[in-house]
């Protein structure tokens, strides 16, 4: 295994974390927690942390702009499908890198720059939480793992299993990506909404990681997930 992973028990954010230390850290450095009190998500908002699920970050270093634009692609798919290995639900995937069971996010994922320009991968499962939790926090759309399988999976064991996966998709081609991760991606074919407005038809995934969107009028924008989110779809 490329990575090495340094564990906490509680930890503000693994993303915080690597960013503050990048510069003295290796390529492939994780960080994982049990816990976070200060969760980052996207846009940012929050993303809620309670023990009991599982929270770690990733330090890459990719040698291309092309590279870097596809690690939260490989990101997502590599989440679902450490999921189906030990869960044996495939989940989907909700562009730029939701995951999906049932049409409820069980894990959410923020990409970041560090300031020696490395990137931070991020990724936060919700392994046990109950259906209280999440309501009590008013968000009916976020499930966990135990919730949507009935499954208490161990959560290192998860860790592993992912990693194994990211190790295996950052080494193959942009295309045979690409085709698997349009083959799990729920927004394809969908109408959307974009936080700009926009509001078409998602028709495909770029190489670049981008989302295409067709409007009413036919004209085709290009997405980058970083600016944008898109609702209608939970
Ligand atoms: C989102 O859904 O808005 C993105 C959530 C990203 C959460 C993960 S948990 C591990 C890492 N550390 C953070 O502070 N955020 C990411």
């Amino acid at each position: 295994m490329i990575f090495s992973i340094q564990h906490f028990d509680t930890i503000s954010s693994t993303n915080l974390y690597l960013k503050e230390h990048a510069s003295h850290l290796p390529t492939y450095q994780v960080v994982c927690a049990k816990e976070q009190t200060a969760g980052r998500g996207r846009l940012g908002r929050q993303f809620v942390s309670p023990e009991s699920g599982l929270y770690f970050s990733l330090l890459l270093r990719p040698d291309s702009i092309e590279k870097a634009l596809i690690i939260p692609i490989i990101a997502g798919l590599s989440t679902a499908c450490g999921l189906c290995k030990m869960t044996d639900v495939m989940p989907e995937l909700k562009w730029p890198n939701d995951v999906l069971m049932h049409g409820k996010k069980v894990c959410g994922m923020l990409a970041e720059t560090a300031p020696d320009g490395s990137i931070i991968m991020g990724i936060g499962v919700n392994l046990l939480a109950s259906r209280d939790y999440f309501d009590a926090l008013h968000l009916p759309h976020v499930s966990s793992i135990w919730l949507e399988t009935k499954r208490r999976i161990d959560r290192l064991a998860l860790l592993s299993a992912i990693l194994e996966q990211i190790e295996y998709w950052l080494s193959v081609d942009t295309d045979a990506l690409m085709k698997e991760y349009k083959a799990h991606c729920v927004t394809l074919q969908k109408e959307v909404t974009v936080s700009t407005g926009l509001c078409g038809t998602a028709v495909d995934i770029a190489k670049n990681g981008e989302l295409i969107v067709r409007d009413e009028l036919g004209a085709l924008h290009s997405l980058n997930s970083g600016e944008v989110s898109i609702s209608g779809m939970y």
